[in-house]
């Protein structure tokens, strides 16, 4: 009975002494080490912050406005849609960004997204001049007024229509 209540209390104290979020490696030759909390802190500088959020709204502005050019509605509507995703992504991660941004959500989005659904050029056309003013609009509000959007002059993509 002795013997059973020590080896009961040894094993507890083993229990207890592990530490609960022990240092690991994992990924390819073990590259993402450390605790839970180290390994997601590495993580989240990989997925970075606006700028890396920017990037892919900056790809994504270049793809929608060749789409309405070729009048390729959906693919326009898509690209529309993955640009708000990306910009929610990024106001997630860097929540100070949100205030200048709101108008740009709750506004501009959504003129851009009656003007694709028109299907109409001359409408895309004049709602994709005040989408590439109110991108600016933001940079001056968050102080990056040198990073000037312009309307795209080369496609930076092969994606077009079907020949
Ligand atoms: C919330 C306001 C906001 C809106 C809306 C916005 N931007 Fe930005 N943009 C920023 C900020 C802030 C930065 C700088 C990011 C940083 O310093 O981390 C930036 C950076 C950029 C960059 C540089 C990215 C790099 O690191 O190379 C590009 C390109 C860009 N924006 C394009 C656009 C385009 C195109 C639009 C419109 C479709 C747009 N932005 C809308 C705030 C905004």
């Amino acid at each position: 009975m002795k013997i059973i209540a020590v080896t009961a209390l040894l094993a507890l104290l083993i229990i207890q002494c592990a530490p609960s979020d022990p240092e690991t490696s994992v990924g390819k030759e073990g590259w993402l080490s450390g605790t839970s909390d180290q390994k997601f802190e590495t993580i989240t500088t990989h997925i970075g912050g606006f700028a890396r959020a920017m990037t892919e709204v900056s790809y994504r502005y270049n793809q929608l406005y060749w789409a309405g050019e070729d009048e390729n509605w959906d693919y326009a509507a898509y690209q529309l849609e993955e640009m708000e995703e990306a910009l929610q992504d990024g106001f997630q991660r860097r929540p100070l960004r949100a205030a200048s941004g709101e108008h740009f959500m709750e506004v501009v989005m959504p003129e851009m997204e009656n003007a694709i659904s028109s299907r109409d050029k001359s409408n895309f056309d004049n709602a994709f001049e005040l989408f590439t003013a109110q991108c600016n609009n933001c940079h001056a509000l968050e102080e990056v007024s040198f990073i000037q959007v312009n309307k795209p002059i080369n496609r930076n993509s092969n994606i077009g229509l079907i020949q």
